[in-house]
């Protein structure tokens, strides 16, 4: 991949979660000789999006400059203006871009630019920061991925139900980075119960991230004090009433973090898009495993993902996975 394109799929993967209803998109502007302008991500709603945020960086220097973007830019007047008419207003000369709209209101940018004189190409490229946002255009509600922690064996607990910690701090910190792009998480009362969990996203030192997720708990039971309802949660009865509510207040892109109840329950719901697996190298033998209860009875009917991405983190394990359905075309 050259430069430009990772320039502009990592500036849109800095912001991840942050723009949501919109998508995190990254843009990069290049010179003439091939050389590095600016980049831009979209900002958090209501914000500039990337190209126009790539552009004020560069100014004068975007005339007749290339710009690399991971999503065809938008040709609607939102809550920001056409990005496909700052670019041509800039004397942007050519522009690439990795994915097409899918956003109806939105798409026809690259047929705008075009009619304006821009060159335009269209040159297909997964951008894993995306993926989350097309899944929850597609669905019309938010991309759900299923996160947890194992052994190899795959337990998320002993028998006796001690679990802290399974993986080690530099997978626990990634968690932390992570929950800091998402808009919400997602635990079932079980798990708000006996954990207790803060649900925040924390640097090493403790103090809080700058963008938290939305913290939601689904169930039925009342959960008493403690960190979660200092910090304010929301409940929901049920998984769908819970991605409703997400969906219509702009959220895209969440996370389930169990417990093992609510994770079979996402599952048998047809509700899961992704899993993100976080697998230490340690076995049990016996434990609680990562769902409570059989989604499948045959190997026939198991659910099946695509391994999307593989890392090695600390010394364990992250393996990301989606759903075959939604292979990227
Ligand atoms: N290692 C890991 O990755 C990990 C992550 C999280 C949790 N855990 C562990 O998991 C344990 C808790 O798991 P758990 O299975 O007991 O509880 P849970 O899954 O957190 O919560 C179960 C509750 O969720 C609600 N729920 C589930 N499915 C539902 C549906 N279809 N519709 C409506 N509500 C639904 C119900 O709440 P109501 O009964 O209130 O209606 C149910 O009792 C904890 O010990 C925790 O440590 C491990």
């Amino acid at each position: 991949m050259s430069g430009a394109a990772s320039a502009a799929i990592e500036a849109g993967g800095a912001g991840r979660g942050t723009p949501s209803p919109n998508p995190p998109v990254g843009c990069a502007l290049i010179g003439a000789s091939g050389e590095l302008i600016s980049t831009g991500a979209t900002s958090p709603a209501g914000g500039p999006h990337a190209e126009v945020n790539a552009l004020s960086e560069a100014g004068e220097r975007a005339r007749g400059a290339t710009a690399v973007v991971t999503l065809e830019p938008c040709n609607h007047t939102g809550r920001t203006g056409p990005c496909s008419h700052a670019l041509v207003e800039a004397g942007v000369k050519r522009v690439l871009y990795f994915t097409a709209d899918p956003f109806a209101p939105a798409a026809g940018g690259a047929g705008y630019l075009r009619d304006h004189g821009v060159e335009v190409e269209f040159q297909p490229v997964r951008v894993a920061a995306l993926q989350p946002w097309l899944r929850s255009v597609r669905h019309n509600r938010p991309s759900v991925t299923l996160k947890f922690a194992s052994t190899l064996d795959g337990f998320t607990a002993a028998a006796d139900g001690t679990s802290q910690w399974i993986t080690g701090p530099e997978a626990r910190e990634l968690v932390h980075e992570d929950r800091a792009k998402l808009d919400a998480i997602i635990v079932g009362t079980g798990t708000a119960i006996a954990d207790n969990p803060s649900l925040t996203a924390r640097h090493p030192d403790g103090t809080l991230r700058e963008h938290q997720p939305r913290r939601v708990v689904v169930g039925k039971r009342d959960v008493p004090d403690g960190n979660l309802t200092r910090l304010g949660f929301e409940q929901y009865a049920t998984p769908q009433e819970a991605l409703d509510a997400l969906w219509a207040s702009g959220a895209r892109d969440v996370l389930v973090e169990g417990g093992a109840s609510l994770a079979a329950s996402f599952l048998e719901l047809d509700l899961v898009d992704a899993v993100q697996a976080y697998i230490a190298p340690a076995l049990l033998g016996s434990g609680r495993g990562v769902l409570d209860r059989a989604i499948a009875t045959t190997i026939a009917d198991a659910r099946r993902f695509r391994t999307t991405f593989v890392r090695r983190v600390g010394n364990d394990v992250c393996i990301e996975m989606e759903r075959d359905v939604y292979r990227a075309s």
